[in-house]
């Protein structure tokens, strides 16, 4: 099902909140707080993709902040998300990612949203929408691989 179109008119005039160093900030504080508050979740993940550089920059965070923008700004356009969102599948199909751990790692974007970005309720709402939709669109793509 598309997005709401309140729900993407508030996506898409945030979408610069993901962009640049502020971006890869929240992606990396999203990681740190699901690393820490799911151990288990870590597992499922390629530690290596997670190590910081001297400037707290992890590879897997800037691939999830590009995601991100390149999501936020077409969330209303489903042809245009298809080239984000196979690569993501492909890389899922990989790690063999679980569909249940989908919902633990969207209560941790929205978390994060809060503490780094200062997400208002409205933003909040409009990305618990969006974040289930990508979800949707990357776990049907996973199966499709
Ligand atoms: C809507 C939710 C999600 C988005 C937008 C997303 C996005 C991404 C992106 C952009 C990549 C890198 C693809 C590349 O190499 O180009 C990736 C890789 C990966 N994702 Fe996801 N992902 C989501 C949910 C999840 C969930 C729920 C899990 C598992 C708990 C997960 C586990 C992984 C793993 C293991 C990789 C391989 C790299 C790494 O170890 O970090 N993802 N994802």
């Amino acid at each position: 099902m598309p997005l709401s179109a309140g729900a993407a008119a508030t996506i898409k005039e945030n979408a610069g909140k993901f962009e640049g160093d502020a971006g890869i900030k929240f992606t990396v504080k999203m990681y740190d707080n699901a690393f820490s508050k799911y151990p288990a979740i870590k597992d499922e993940f390629v530690q290596a993709n997670h190590v910081k550089d001297s400037n707290n920059v992890t590879p897997q965070g800037k691939l999830l902040a590009e995601a991100l923008v390149a999501f936020a700004k077409n969330c209303d356009n489903e042809a245009a998300l298809g080239d984000t969102v196979d690569r993501i599948a492909k890389r899922h199909k990989v790690q063999q990612v679980k569909d249940a751990s989908f919902p633990v790692l969207g209560e941790c974007l929205l978390q994060t949203m809060k503490e780094e970005l200062g997400a208002d309720a409205a933003l909040c709402d409009a990305w618990r929408e969006g974040y289930n939709y990508l979800a949707e669109l990357i776990m049907a793509a996973t199966k499709k691989q």
